[in-house]
């Protein structure tokens, strides 16, 4: 594991556009799993800023997304297609049938069932990951078996407090109580993973993540178990870290 303690929010997105470059560069047929969320909101801005300046392709990079809220459209302001189409997919060249984003809508078992298998075929190259406050990543909250694929979950309460503070306009009403996610077993069949974290409230699940116990307690402590995992953070988010 590859810890990475930034002087700020910018530095440590700037780090991490980076890698994902690298891994595009290296492959541009790259297959790379992304997220949502506030965490990397300035690493695809980065991104687009990058396609513009400098052009890098995603015309032959396939996209896997980790989630997505139950009960919305993808064309929903909320749902997370709709958040990749506004930050990232619509600004480079990556093509519309090489974007995929787990439904929420429909029949969900069978959506879930092809979208495991679709994993199981192509194969995820880099997996970017946020972490909730409550140590999930995707959407597996705490208790998830590491054996999980992707299934549609309850999200628990604090979760979506922590949503409806940057996203629907504060109002926890609005913020679905299920949703579709990527399973442990999938982000963990990822041949790369990128975690990012920011801000005091990750401080505890990243210190769990990092120096902890590995349990389902804490989802993210799965990573230990990964052979390939680089973690950008901030000084908030590493103020819990006992270990130099
Ligand atoms: P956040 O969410 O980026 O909005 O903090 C991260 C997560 O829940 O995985």
């Amino acid at each position: 594991m590859k810890l990475i303690i930034a002087d700020s929010y910018e530095a440590a997105s700037l780090e991490a556009s980076k890698i994902l470059l690298e891994q595009i560069k290296e492959n541009p047929s790259s297959h790379l799993g992304l997220a949502t969320g506030s965490t990397p909101l300035k690493l695809y801005e980065y991104m687009v800023a990058d396609f513009k300046e400098n052009g890098t392709s995603y015309k032959d990079i396939k996209s896997f997304n980790l989630d997505e809220y139950f009960g919305l459209e993808g064309t929903h302001p909320q749902s997370y297609r709709y958040f990749m189409m506004e930050n990232l997919f619509n600004h480079v060249d990556i093509l519309p049938e090489n974007i995929h984003v787990p439904a929420g809508q429909g029949d969900i078992q069978e959506n879930c069932d092809a979208y495991n298998a679709m994993l199981a075929t192509e194969g995820v190259d880099l997996q970017l990951l946020g972490i909730g406050s409550n140590g999930h990543i995707g959407f597996n909250e705490p208790g998830t078996p590491f054996t999980q694929v992707t299934h549609c979950i309850e999200l628990e309460e604090g979760t979506r407090q922590d949503n409806a503070r940057l996203f629907f306009d504060g109002n926890i009403d609005e913020v679905p109580t299920h949703a579709v996610t990527m399973g442990i077993k999938n982000i963990m069949d990822s041949k790369k993973v990128l975690l990012m974290a920011f801000g005091e409230n990750k401080a505890e699940p990243i210190r769990v993540l990092v120096e902890g116990e590995v349990s389902v307690d804490v989802p993210a402590s799965v990573l230990q178990n990964h052979p390939d995992v680089t973690i950008i953070i901030d000084k908030a988010a590493a103020s819990k870290l006992t270990k130099k």
